[in-house]
């Protein structure tokens, strides 16, 4: 993968008047710290106007709803989850889906996407958002519109950078929910079955789990059975241990045999039924949802996120066209987006981190 450090100095910004911020996906706490960080840099340093887009590459749809972004509108940001300029996980402008004649049609609206830009005066784009936005942003940049991307996700799931902003702050909120269900849990003997995110990586609930105390962690990296599970609670009933925590990532993948009752609930919910029977103990289930992608984002966040935006206009002002800013080695990178799209960064069943879990006695229902 190629990777190339941002350098302020090797500024060219004769061509760069406008650029555009737009953020696209699921949200993450920190968004807001990128938006910032890219509108004060691109109006104080480089003296460009700046345009928000809203709602994903869809606020490119209609042009009359991008704004001028101004200092005022990032003022008292920093510390706010959510993002300024909305967000969308349905808006791809190549596979676009409408209303036509009452029938709904897929249409790649494209053409209309880099018109808009060129109307509004937009020179340039930061993207902010997952392997999807930067799938499309990719193919906007293969259509000649000049974008800088920024990785987004609280997955923490995207291999080009060591981490992605939001993953602190969701990883800081599991925990605290695991450290409260770890006192109810001791109080009433019961197993407790918590529910985090983790579509397809199980970073949250690894390490979540591990800052919690938890005794069993589920991931979709390491295939479980149940009846593993049941074996461990009774364990620990059997020296005296009248409660056990499970933390599951949602993505974990199920045994067959609950595979079948899928759509029956949430996997927490399928996993704590069965061991309520199997391991014959009450068990309570908590979902902790979309909970992990608000509040105000940690200090680690509001940081990455400001470096991030930052570097997103310095990329800008050289030329870095088609790339994405990274973090490397704790230095602020960036990569081809080309190269950083469709590879995800899974829990090593292997890793360090996983051998330390077993060390202390966690089990992965394996
Ligand atoms: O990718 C981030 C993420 O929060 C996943 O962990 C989760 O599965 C998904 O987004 C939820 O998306 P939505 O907001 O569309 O329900």
């Amino acid at each position: 993968m190629a990777v190339h450090a941002v350098h302020p100095k090797q500024l060219n910004m004769s061509d760069i008047r406008c650029i555009a911020i737009s953020t696209g996906g699921g949200d993450a706490p920190g968004l807001n710290a990128v938006i910032r960080a890219a509108v004060k840099s691109a109006i104080l340093k480089y003296k460009w106007k700046v345009i928000g887009i809203p709602d994903g590459f869809d606020g490119l749809i209609w042009p009359e709803k991008a704004f001028e972004l101004t200092l005022k509108h990032v003022s008292g940001i920093l510390p706010r989850g959510g993002t300024i300029l909305g967000t969308t996980n349905r808006g791809n402008p190549f596979q676009y889906k409408t209303t036509e004649n009452g029938k709904e049609v897929i249409r790649d609206i494209s053409p209309d996407i880099l018109a808009n830009a060129a109307k509004l005066g937009i020179d340039a784009v930061i993207t902010i958002g997952g392997d999807g936005s930067q799938t499309i942003a990719l193919e906007l940049f293969q259509k000649g519109m000049k974008i800088v991307g920024v990785p987004k996700t609280i997955d923490n799931d995207l291999s080009a950078t060591e981490v992605t902003f939001g993953f602190d702050t969701a990883l800081t909120t599991a925990t605290d929910a695991v450290d409260k269900i770890h006192t109810t849990a001791e109080s009433h003997h019961r197993v407790m079955v918590i529910e985090v995110m983790g579509r397809d990586a199980g970073w949250i609930a690894l390490e979540a789990g591990i800052a919690g105390g938890a005794h069993v962690i589920l991931i979709p990296e390491i295939p479980f059975t149940v009846q593993r599970i049941c074996d461990y609670v009774t364990a620990r009933e059997s020296y005296g241990k009248h409660f056990t925590i499970v933390v599951v990532a949602e993505g974990v993948k199920l045994p067959p045999e609950l595979k079948e009752n899928r759509r029956s609930g949430t996997v927490g919910n399928l996993i704590g039924t069965v061991v309520a029977a199997g391991a014959r103990k009450e068990v309570r289930v908590s979902v902790l949802g979309h909970i992990q992608r608000g509040g105000s984002p940690t200090p680690f966040d509001r940081i990455l996120g400001t470096r991030f935006g930052v570097a997103a206009a310095d990329a800008i002002a050289q030329g870095q066209f088609g790339k994405m800013v990274c973090l490397r080695n704790e230095r602020i990178q960036a990569v081809d987006i080309r190269e950083a799209i469709g590879k995800m960064k899974t829990v090593d069943p292997e890793g360090e981190l996983v051998r330390t879990a077993r060390a202390i006695g966690i089990s992965f229902g394996d």
